[in-house]
């Protein structure tokens, strides 16, 4: 069994300590916050930290009403822009804490006065030491070159940091998603049995919208990383905007679809693919009947899960399709092709 497989399966425990664990960190964020409202909070991450990082633009502009930007390392490892870091939060987010550009911005805003926090794995790692504040995931070691536990830790991680900031996030709904995850795991069998329908895929898109975006990110890399498949990721909006175009008959589709504010959106997407003919994967829970009607597959969550707290449990399925659709192909999950575990970019 694939080491990404086993760690998937960490999630319940590794989401739990992580809640449990951050009680002293957020009293410090809290304190700060309090003295000190950041105007603008600025994200800093690389691959699925990155997506974990769109997921904490969404909520904290969501819940705390405050603008996110997602940084762009080049803008001061390459071109050395000076920028205006005033009343910034600077956040890092770094399963080993160790990427190199992710790191250098880190340390720029700090010599520039903003707040810098870092969300990573490691404790003693260079993102720990480099920032002010630090709030851990504690997913234990990560031995998977492809991540995990790490990015359903830093989703968790990003619902602490909101409520640290004075967003609507109910403490309650965050201790349920540990047993929401352990449910969504024991769906394994037939997650593995649908993954062998798509042993020949070569290519496929996968959708979200708002907060369940991230997702599909994450789904699509883990495609591209372990599976070799061809994954163009996208929000459903984007993807009306052009790449539709793309899709024909048998064009594997993954969406992610909870009931809420963005179902209207990603019906319309559910529509418009099925006109066409599209091979479609949705991921949905029991709270969206319709959605269950909707896809040539549909992997329903036992559990009724409001929109805001679905992306956890969310990733769950798309995790063990990717896992046991590579062990399908021959492929080891654990070590793709041309990829470390630690990835050293400028
Ligand atoms: C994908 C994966 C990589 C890393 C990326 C950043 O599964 O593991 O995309 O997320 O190389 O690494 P960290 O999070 O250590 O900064």
């Amino acid at each position: 069994m694939s080491k990404m497989l086993e760690e998937t399966r960490q999630q319940p425990e590794a989401l739990s300590r992580t809640l449990e664990e951050a009680s002293d960190a957020l009293k410090k964020l809290r304190h700060r916050f309090e003295r000190h409202r950041p105007k603008l909070v600025i994200l800093v991450a690389r691959g699925t930290s990155d997506n974990a990082a769109q997921f904490g633009r969404y909520l904290i502009e969501i819940t705390a009403q405050i603008p996110v930007s997602l940084a762009a390392p080049s803008v001061v490892t390459l071109y050395h822009s000076e920028l205006d870091l005033s009343d910034a939060l600077v956040v890092g987010v770094s399963q080993s804490g160790e990427s190199t550009d992710t790191n250098a911005v880190l340390e720029d805003a700090r010599r520039r006065g903003a707040v810098t926090l870092g969300i990573t794995n490691e404790p003693s790692s260079a993102m720990a030491r480099i920032c002010e504040y630090a709030l851990f995931a504690r997913a234990q070691k990560e031995e998977s070159v492809a991540a995990t536990k790490t990015y359903a830790c830093q989703l968790m991680a990003f619902y602490l940091l909101a409520c640290a900031l004075g967003g609507k996030v109910d403490p309650e709904a965050l201790r349920r998603l540990p047993d929401q995850v352990e449910r969504a795991l024991r769906l394994e069998n037939s997650i593995a049995e649908a993954a062998a329908d798509y042993a020949n895929m070569t290519r496929a898109v996968t959708v979200g919208r708002g907060l369940n975006y991230a997702n599909a990110l994450e789904f699509g890399l883990k495609l591209m990383e372990t599976c070799y498949v061809v994954a163009e990721r996208f929000s459903a909006a984007d993807l009306m905007h052009g790449p539709i175009a793309m899709v024909e008959r048998a064009f594997p589709v993954f969406v992610f679809a909870p009931a809420g504010v963005t179902w209207p959106s990603i019906s319309y997407v559910l529509d418009r693919v099925r006109e066409l003919r599209a091979q479609t994967l949705v991921i949905t829970d029991s709270t969206n009947a319709e959605a269950a009607a909707r896809g040539s597959r549909v992997i329903q969550l036992p559990d009724a899960v409001e929109e805001i707290y679905t992306p956890i449990p969310y990733i769950v399925p798309a995790q063990l399709f990717a896992a046991h659709l590579a062990a399908i192909k021959g492929l080891d999950a654990d070590r793709p092709r041309t990829l470390q575990k630690v990835t050293l970019t400028m």
